[in-house]
Protein backbone atom coordinates (compact mmCIF):
# COMPACT_ATOMS: atom_id res chain seq x y z
CA UNK A 1 0.00 0.00 0.00
CA UNK A 2 1.24 3.27 -1.14
CA UNK A 3 2.07 5.35 1.84
CA UNK A 4 0.98 8.80 1.83
CA UNK A 5 0.77 12.08 4.00
CA UNK A 6 -2.51 11.07 5.52
CA UNK A 7 -1.12 7.36 6.58
CA UNK A 8 1.72 10.01 8.38
CA UNK A 9 -1.07 11.49 10.25
CA UNK A 10 -2.90 7.78 11.07
CA UNK A 11 0.04 6.33 12.03
CA UNK A 12 0.99 9.66 14.17
CA UNK A 13 -3.00 9.21 15.73
CA UNK A 14 -2.43 5.45 16.11
CA UNK A 15 0.87 5.78 18.01
CA UNK A 16 2.71 3.38 14.71
CA UNK A 17 5.91 4.49 14.88
CA UNK A 18 7.74 5.90 11.36
CA UNK A 19 10.65 4.54 9.52
CA UNK A 20 12.57 7.04 7.08
CA UNK A 21 15.84 6.37 5.10
CA UNK A 22 17.64 8.07 2.87
CA UNK A 23 18.19 7.12 -0.73
CA UNK A 24 19.61 9.09 -3.77
CA UNK A 25 19.56 6.45 -6.75
CA UNK A 26 16.93 3.38 -8.30
CA UNK A 27 19.06 0.67 -6.90
CA UNK A 28 18.92 1.41 -3.66
CA UNK A 29 15.38 3.07 -3.55
CA UNK A 30 14.24 -0.27 -4.93
CA UNK A 31 15.37 -2.16 -2.13
CA UNK A 32 14.35 0.36 0.74
CA UNK A 33 11.18 0.35 -0.52
CA UNK A 34 11.03 -3.54 -0.60
CA UNK A 35 12.22 -3.69 2.55
CA UNK A 36 8.53 -1.67 3.67
CA UNK A 37 10.26 1.63 4.95
CA UNK A 38 8.03 3.99 5.01
CA UNK A 39 9.76 7.14 3.35
CA UNK A 40 12.13 7.77 1.53
CA UNK A 41 14.00 10.95 2.13
CA UNK A 42 16.54 11.97 -1.03
CA UNK A 43 18.73 14.54 1.55
CA UNK A 44 20.60 16.88 0.35
CA UNK A 45 23.22 14.83 1.95
CA UNK A 46 24.03 13.70 -1.09
CA UNK A 47 26.61 16.25 -0.60
CA UNK A 48 28.48 14.44 1.46
CA UNK A 49 27.43 10.69 0.54
CA UNK A 50 27.15 10.78 -2.87
CA UNK A 51 29.19 13.45 -4.51
CA UNK A 52 32.21 14.27 -1.85
CA UNK A 53 31.48 17.91 -1.30
CA UNK A 54 32.01 17.57 2.03
CA UNK A 55 29.14 19.64 3.39
CA UNK A 56 25.61 20.07 1.35
CA UNK A 57 26.01 23.82 0.61
CA UNK A 58 26.95 23.03 -3.05
CA UNK A 59 24.20 20.95 -3.37
CA UNK A 60 21.73 22.23 -6.67
CA UNK A 61 18.39 22.27 -8.06
CA UNK A 62 19.49 20.14 -10.79
CA UNK A 63 21.40 17.16 -8.55
CA UNK A 64 17.76 17.06 -6.38
CA UNK A 65 16.14 16.69 -9.64
CA UNK A 66 18.00 14.00 -11.21
CA UNK A 67 18.62 11.99 -7.71
CA UNK A 68 14.44 12.55 -6.86
CA UNK A 69 13.63 11.54 -10.41
CA UNK A 70 15.97 8.21 -9.72
CA UNK A 71 14.66 7.50 -6.36
CA UNK A 72 10.88 7.58 -8.04
CA UNK A 73 11.71 6.05 -10.48
CA UNK A 74 12.58 2.90 -7.86
CA UNK A 75 9.88 3.27 -5.25
CA UNK A 76 6.19 2.08 -5.26
CA UNK A 77 5.39 2.29 -2.01
CA UNK A 78 7.57 4.83 0.44
CA UNK A 79 6.78 8.49 0.39
CA UNK A 80 9.30 10.07 -1.61
CA UNK A 81 10.83 13.62 0.12
CA UNK A 82 12.97 15.47 -1.77
CA UNK A 83 15.12 18.17 0.10
CA UNK A 84 15.18 21.56 -1.10
CA UNK A 85 19.06 22.23 -1.30
CA UNK A 86 20.87 25.42 -0.21
CA UNK A 87 19.55 29.09 -1.89
CA UNK A 88 16.60 26.99 -3.25
CA UNK A 89 13.80 28.66 -1.30
CA UNK A 90 16.00 30.94 1.55
CA UNK A 91 16.02 34.27 -1.23
CA UNK A 92 11.96 34.28 -1.71
CA UNK A 93 8.47 32.52 -1.15
CA UNK A 94 8.42 32.74 -5.00
CA UNK A 95 11.86 30.49 -5.27
CA UNK A 96 10.58 28.83 -2.67
CA UNK A 97 7.22 27.65 -4.60
CA UNK A 98 8.64 27.34 -8.05
CA UNK A 99 11.70 24.69 -7.10
CA UNK A 100 9.66 23.20 -4.48
CA UNK A 101 7.57 22.69 -8.11
CA UNK A 102 10.79 21.43 -9.81
CA UNK A 103 11.35 18.91 -7.43
CA UNK A 104 7.27 17.68 -7.82
CA UNK A 105 6.67 18.24 -11.54
CA UNK A 106 10.53 17.04 -12.54
CA UNK A 107 11.94 14.50 -10.26
CA UNK A 108 8.02 12.91 -9.04
CA UNK A 109 8.61 13.37 -5.34
CA UNK A 110 5.56 13.18 -3.02
CA UNK A 111 7.07 15.76 -0.75
CA UNK A 112 9.64 18.56 -0.34
CA UNK A 113 11.25 19.19 3.01
CA UNK A 114 12.85 22.27 3.78
CA UNK A 115 15.27 24.02 6.75
CA UNK A 116 13.65 26.28 9.25
CA UNK A 117 11.04 27.54 11.82
CA UNK A 118 9.22 30.81 11.95
CA UNK A 119 11.79 32.28 9.54
CA UNK A 120 10.15 30.28 6.74
CA UNK A 121 6.44 29.79 7.70
CA UNK A 122 5.93 32.20 4.75
CA UNK A 123 7.79 29.64 2.80
CA UNK A 124 6.23 25.98 3.92
CA UNK A 125 2.37 28.40 3.65
CA UNK A 126 3.11 28.95 -0.07
CA UNK A 127 4.35 25.84 -1.21
CA UNK A 128 1.83 23.68 0.70
CA UNK A 129 -0.99 26.08 -0.94
CA UNK A 130 0.62 25.23 -4.45
CA UNK A 131 -0.94 21.35 -3.10
CA UNK A 132 2.99 20.38 -2.36
CA UNK A 133 3.13 18.76 0.96
CA UNK A 134 5.70 20.12 3.08
CA UNK A 135 8.38 18.47 5.58
CA UNK A 136 10.17 21.05 7.64
CA UNK A 137 13.60 20.21 9.78
CA UNK A 138 14.70 22.24 12.71
CA UNK A 139 16.94 21.92 15.06
CA UNK A 140 20.54 21.11 13.92
CA UNK A 141 20.13 22.54 10.05
CA UNK A 142 22.92 21.56 8.27
CA UNK A 143 23.00 24.67 5.36
CA UNK A 144 22.84 26.62 8.65
CA UNK A 145 26.49 25.03 9.07
CA UNK A 146 28.49 28.55 8.49
CA UNK A 147 26.11 30.46 10.65
CA UNK A 148 26.20 27.76 13.81
CA UNK A 149 30.02 27.51 13.41
CA UNK A 150 29.96 23.53 13.38
CA UNK A 151 27.46 20.75 14.02
CA UNK A 152 26.17 21.14 17.57
CA UNK A 153 23.11 19.85 19.47
CA UNK A 154 20.25 22.08 19.55
CA UNK A 155 17.70 23.28 22.16
CA UNK A 156 19.77 22.86 25.13
CA UNK A 157 19.66 26.20 27.02
CA UNK A 158 16.38 27.87 28.11
CA UNK A 159 16.04 30.45 25.17
CA UNK A 160 16.93 27.80 22.71
CA UNK A 161 14.54 25.24 23.68
CA UNK A 162 11.54 27.84 23.47
CA UNK A 163 13.09 29.09 20.20
CA UNK A 164 12.80 25.12 19.35
CA UNK A 165 8.88 24.95 20.47
CA UNK A 166 8.02 28.31 18.83
CA UNK A 167 9.27 27.05 15.34
CA UNK A 168 7.80 23.22 15.19
CA UNK A 169 4.24 25.23 16.55
CA UNK A 170 5.01 27.85 13.38
CA UNK A 171 5.72 25.24 11.40
CA UNK A 172 2.07 23.24 12.13
CA UNK A 173 0.10 26.55 11.75
CA UNK A 174 1.81 27.10 8.25
CA UNK A 175 0.59 23.62 6.80
CA UNK A 176 3.35 20.96 7.07
CA UNK A 177 2.67 17.59 7.16
CA UNK A 178 6.25 16.17 9.81
CA UNK A 179 9.08 17.95 11.04
CA UNK A 180 12.40 16.47 11.45
CA UNK A 181 14.30 16.98 14.69
CA UNK A 182 17.59 16.85 14.40
CA UNK A 183 20.27 16.56 16.98
CA UNK A 184 17.86 17.69 19.89
CA UNK A 185 18.09 16.44 23.18
CA UNK A 186 15.84 13.64 24.04
CA UNK A 187 13.58 15.18 26.58
CA UNK A 188 12.90 18.33 24.64
CA UNK A 189 11.95 16.10 21.28
CA UNK A 190 9.58 14.36 23.36
CA UNK A 191 8.07 17.65 24.62
CA UNK A 192 7.99 18.87 20.85
CA UNK A 193 6.41 15.60 19.72
CA UNK A 194 3.90 15.54 22.48
CA UNK A 195 2.63 19.50 21.62
CA UNK A 196 2.48 18.80 17.63
CA UNK A 197 -0.43 17.19 15.50
CA UNK A 198 2.10 16.25 12.83
CA UNK A 199 4.85 13.99 13.19
CA UNK A 200 8.26 14.38 14.49
CA UNK A 201 10.68 12.74 12.76
CA UNK A 202 13.94 12.71 14.80
CA UNK A 203 17.38 12.14 13.75
CA UNK A 204 19.84 12.15 16.77
CA UNK A 205 16.78 13.63 18.94
CA UNK A 206 15.89 9.96 20.69
CA UNK A 207 13.07 7.56 21.30
CA UNK A 208 10.41 10.17 21.62
CA UNK A 209 9.63 11.06 18.25
CA UNK A 210 7.23 9.64 16.27
CA UNK A 211 9.56 8.34 13.63
CA UNK A 212 13.15 8.30 13.35
CA UNK A 213 15.51 8.98 9.87
CA UNK A 214 19.09 7.90 9.42
CA UNK A 215 20.91 8.43 6.13
CA UNK A 216 21.80 5.05 4.23
CA UNK A 217 25.31 4.97 4.04
CA UNK A 218 25.47 5.45 8.39
CA UNK A 219 23.27 2.74 9.10
CA UNK A 220 24.98 0.59 6.31
CA UNK A 221 28.18 0.87 8.05
CA UNK A 222 29.83 2.43 4.50
CA UNK A 223 32.24 5.29 6.34
CA UNK A 224 35.51 4.62 8.12
CA UNK A 225 35.91 8.23 9.28
CA UNK A 226 33.62 10.48 11.93
CA UNK A 227 30.08 8.61 12.64
CA UNK A 228 28.01 10.79 15.20
CA UNK A 229 26.61 9.06 18.19
CA UNK A 230 23.16 8.86 17.32
CA UNK A 231 23.80 6.61 14.25
CA UNK A 232 23.69 2.97 15.04
CA UNK A 233 25.10 0.76 12.23
CA UNK A 234 22.47 -2.16 10.97
CA UNK A 235 25.24 -3.59 8.81
CA UNK A 236 28.58 -3.37 7.65
CA UNK A 237 28.27 -3.55 4.63
CA UNK A 238 31.50 -1.22 3.76
CA UNK A 239 33.79 -4.23 4.97
CA UNK A 240 31.75 -6.46 2.99
CA UNK A 241 32.53 -4.19 -0.76
CA UNK A 242 35.89 -3.47 0.50
CA UNK A 243 36.41 -7.61 0.54
CA UNK A 244 34.47 -8.06 -2.26
CA UNK A 245 36.31 -5.10 -4.70
CA UNK A 246 39.59 -6.59 -3.20
CA UNK A 247 38.80 -10.26 -3.88
CA UNK A 248 37.73 -9.18 -7.32
CA UNK A 249 41.00 -7.51 -7.95
CA UNK A 250 42.40 -10.90 -6.70
CA UNK A 251 41.05 -12.95 -9.21
CA UNK A 252 41.73 -11.13 -12.60
CA UNK A 253 45.22 -10.48 -11.75
CA UNK A 254 45.46 -14.99 -10.68
CA UNK A 255 43.35 -15.87 -13.79
CA UNK A 256 40.44 -17.32 -11.63
CA UNK A 257 37.92 -15.12 -13.09
CA UNK A 258 36.21 -14.89 -15.21
CA UNK A 259 35.42 -18.39 -15.15
CA UNK A 260 34.48 -21.07 -18.11
CA UNK A 261 30.37 -20.23 -16.81
CA UNK A 262 31.19 -16.91 -17.14
CA UNK A 263 31.91 -17.16 -20.94
CA UNK A 264 29.93 -17.14 -24.26
CA UNK A 265 30.55 -20.71 -26.53
CA UNK A 266 31.67 -20.30 -29.78
CA UNK A 267 29.14 -22.16 -32.37
CA UNK A 268 31.08 -25.30 -33.33
CA UNK A 269 33.21 -25.23 -36.73
CA UNK A 270 33.01 -21.03 -36.98
CA UNK A 271 36.53 -20.97 -35.75
CA UNK A 272 37.71 -23.79 -37.96
CA UNK A 273 35.61 -22.18 -40.65
CA UNK A 274 37.18 -19.11 -39.83
CA UNK A 275 40.58 -19.83 -40.08
CA UNK A 276 40.16 -22.04 -43.15
CA UNK A 277 38.68 -19.06 -45.32
CA UNK A 278 41.74 -16.98 -43.09
CA UNK A 279 44.25 -19.56 -44.72
CA UNK A 280 42.23 -19.28 -48.21
CA UNK A 281 42.41 -15.62 -48.60
CA UNK A 282 46.20 -15.91 -48.01
CA UNK A 283 47.00 -18.23 -50.27
CA UNK A 284 45.15 -16.07 -53.02
O1 LIG B 1 19.85 15.52 4.02
C1 LIG B 1 19.55 14.64 4.84
O2 LIG B 1 19.92 13.45 4.72
C2 LIG B 1 18.74 15.04 5.99
C3 LIG B 1 18.64 14.05 7.10
C4 LIG B 1 19.88 14.07 7.90
C5 LIG B 1 17.44 14.28 7.92
O3 LIG B 1 18.26 16.12 6.03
Amino acid sequence: MAVTVSTFQEMKRAGERISMLTAYDYTTARLVDAAGVDSILVGDSLGNVMLGLGDTIPVTMDDMVRHTAAVCRGTTDALVIADMPFMSYQASVYDAVVNAGRLVKEGRANAVKLEGGVVMADRIAAITAAQIPVCAHIGLTPQGVNAFGGFKVQGKSLDTARGLLADAQAIQDAGAFAVVLEAVPADLAALVTERLDIPTIGIGAGAGCDGQVLVNQDMLGMFDGFVPKFVRRFAEAGALMREAYADFDRCVKDGTFPGPEHCYAMPEGVLEELRAQEEREGQA
